[in-house]
């Protein structure tokens, strides 16, 4: 890890808060999600949102995200985005088990003040999951506070 000139931040974090992957480009409406999830940070006011495809083999094939959120809570939605996507897409039970700690380990680490950073793409993609039709009434726009 090299944290001299990255203001203790790892490489891994770096470079995906420099390039993020997975980011929603396109008109929310245009993107057709299975679910949506949104939530806020209680500790610094920040906010996340994260839309999710699933198919019919209960697969996470795509999820875009976009945040108010500092550089950790980008890095670690960015690499939530790529673990829950690569491989074909994880099942949905698999990604109900994803811990923000799996998230940190393979972004080798975040500062101690801002693992609670990691959490907001976490508990979004856990509200996006249970938006999804079927899962309660009210898809699209729940909001939960973590
Ligand atoms: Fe708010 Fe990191 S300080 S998400």
């Amino acid at each position: 890890m090299n944290q001299d000139n990255n203001f203790g931040y790892s490489d891994t974090v770096m470079d995906h808060f420099s390039n993020p992957r997975n980011v929603l480009k396109v008109p929310e409406e245009q993107y057709g999600p299975s679910g949506v999830g949104m939530v806020g940070n209680p500790t610094c006011g920040d906010m996340m949102k994260v839309w999710i495809k699933v198919d019919q083999a209960d697969r996470i094939i795509d999820l875009k995200w976009k945040t108010f959120g500092c550089a950790s809570a980008i890095g670690s939605t960015s690499m939530m985005s790529e673990m829950v996507t690569e491989k074909g897409g994880m099942k949905i039970e698999d990604a109900l088990r994803l811990k923000p700690q799996d998230i940190m380990d393979r972004l080798g680490g975040l500062p101690s003040i801002k693992i609670h950073c990691s959490v907001l793409g976490d508990k979004a993609l856990r509200s996006a999951i249970q938006d999804r039709p079927g899962r309660h009434g009210d898809r699209g726009q729940g909001y939960n506070r973590l």
